[in-house]
């Protein structure tokens, strides 16, 4: 073997990092050599992101040391992009190409549109990055990542939105990368994908490294129990059947919005859990949005608990007991620079508030009771939201939708982001809040847990719902074919 074979892309030794009392990453060490995907693993608030910010040099360690040979790119958790910019202005931002001080849009232009060929992205270089759904600004991010040529590159939980098909063309992608030498950290939840794509894989707990393996050596339920550090078994409790007597709590009729959402017809009973699978860009996210007033209604009728709602805003229907937790939890849901306890409590602001004053200290003492109850990982109710783990975050988003005391809870992809160990909680929590009458449409890509919670299914493709399920048939089999429409 040369030496150019042997010296390690990425080498931490002793790595620690402390965020005022509460101690991060403690004494962190590991190397990684060139071409390899190394997954990184641990439950929400284990240290990942903050390890991969200490790498790209966004944090400073407070003790340890970090050499890495050649650049490191990190495409983030959470999207940076720019959305009044373009696709390719967000692609260039702050490497724009220019000669004698003019802007060279037309290469830039031909560039990115390389990349984004490269990455198996549609979207046209000129688009805004405001237009752009979740699963497209993802891309944007890799096709970034692409553009210096870096020999490491970090992804934080790449494919929480991606679709089966997006996914594969990633790794494909992962591939074609450490073909050519490079070395990624592959930082994600879903504990199959990781044994898939990854050639070793690291565990954190509590920001200390407890498993450092070849991933053929490593079970799904081993990286789980060393995250935890306790075994887990999984996890959905038992379905509760749609009882066909029971009322109607939410009927949509002939629902449309642009061509997005097509002739959309179904009921909630009260108490059900009902499934909405189908693949990214089936329409699944602008009905929800449809419905909770977010976006505007081409056609059809919305009855809410027996009252046809003819002007339906985000305010009335959260009034009107309806709750939402939207998809894209970054743009639409959270104030990162607001604490805990206020984004806690600001869907339902006049519970807290006499004679006009925001009553501080029940605030407080409900975001720790919704701190407890879900076990979300804070400093304290004051520490500031954008300051906590992204599957903290989440969970924060969970409980505030609770504090409206709903009839009627949509939830698009809950446990996006979310660990092993709290995923199961959230499932509990969701069986609860439906065992307590509230009648809940549950949203998600991941089939896995739309079977293991949902007793009826609707599946959607193109706008249209184009079938239901129940009972036995509500399997892998049954909604593919729907939401694919082959066989
Ligand atoms: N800028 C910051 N200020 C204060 N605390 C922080 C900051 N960044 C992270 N933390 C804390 O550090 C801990 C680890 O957070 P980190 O984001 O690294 O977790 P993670 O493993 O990526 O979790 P997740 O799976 O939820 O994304 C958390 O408890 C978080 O609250
Ligand atoms: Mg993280």
């Amino acid at each position: 073997m040369t030496a150019g074979e042997t010296s390690p892309v990425l080498e931490i030794r002793d790595l620690t990092k402390s965020f005022g009392p509460v101690s991060v990453l403690k004494g962190v060490t590991f190397s990684l050599g060139p071409g390899v995907i190394l997954g990184l693993a641990g439950e929400n608030g284990a240290g990942k992101s903050t390890l991969a910010k200490c790498i790209s040099s966004q944090y400073r360690p407070d003790s340890g040391t970090i050499r890495v040979n050649g650049s490191c790119f990190t495409v983030p958790q959470e999207f940076t992009l720019i959305p009044t910019l373009r696709v390719y202005e967000n692609i260039f931002l702050g490497r724009e190409l220019s000669r004698y001080g003019f802007l060279k849009k037309k290469a830039m232009i031909l560039r990115a549109q390389a990349l984004l060929n490269k990455v198996g992205c549609t979207v046209p270089p000129r688009k805004m990055v405001s237009d752009l759904n979740v699963a497209e600004k993802q891309k944007i991010e890799i096709a970034k990542a692409f553009l210096d040529r870096s020999k490491l590159l970090i992804l934080d939980e790449p494919t929480t939105v991606l679709n089966r098909m997006e996914t594969e063309t990633l790794f494909q992608i992962l591939r074609e990368f450490r073909e050519q030498g490079g070395s990624v950290i592959y930082i994600s939840h879903k504990l199959e994908e990781v044994r898939t794509i990854c050639d070793r894989i690291v565990v954190l707990r509590d920001g200390v490294l407890v498993a450092d393996e070849a991933s053929g050596d490593l079970s799904a339920e081993e990286i789980a129990r060393r995250m935890v550090g306790r075994n887990l078994t999984r996890i959905f409790p038992p379905k509760r059947p749609a009882d066909p007597g029971t009322d109607e709590v939410l009927r949509c009729e002939n629902v449309s919005s642009g061509r997005e959402v097509l002739d959309v017809s179904f009921s909630l009973k009260k108490g059900e859990i009902l499934g909405l699978a189908g693949l990214a860009g089936a329409g699944r996210t602008e009905l929800a949005e449809t419905i909770c007033g977010f976006r505007r209604r081409s056609g059809g009728r919305i009855v809410l608990n027996g009252t046809a709602i003819t002007r339906p805003t985000p305010d009335r229907m959260l009034r009107a007991g309806l709750s939402y937790l939207p998809e894209d939890r970054q743009r639409t849901a959270i104030l990162p620079d607001f604490t805990l306890a206020d984004n806690l409590t600001l869907s339902s602001l006049s519970r807290y508030t006499s004679w006009g004053f925001i009553r501080e200290k029940r605030c407080r003492e409900a975001a720790a009771r919704y701190m407890e109850r879900f076990r979300i990982r804070a400093a304290s109710p004051d520490e500031r939201l954008g300051n906590l783990s992204g599957g903290n975050q989440q969970k924060t988003v969970i409980a505030r939708g609770l504090d409206s005391s709903p009839s009627v809870f949509i939830f698009d992809e809950p446990t996006r982001g979310v660990d092993v160990g709290a995923r199961g909680e959230i499932y509990e929590f969701i069986h609860a809040l439906a065992e307590s009458g509230v009648s809940c449409l549950f949203i998600s890509s991941d089939l896995e847990e739309i079977i293991g919670c949902c007793a009826r299914v609707l599946v959607m493709r193109e706008g249209r719902i184009r079938g239901e399920l129940s009972g036995d048939d509500v399997n892998e089999e049954r909604i593919m074919f729907l939401a694919t429409g082959v066989k």
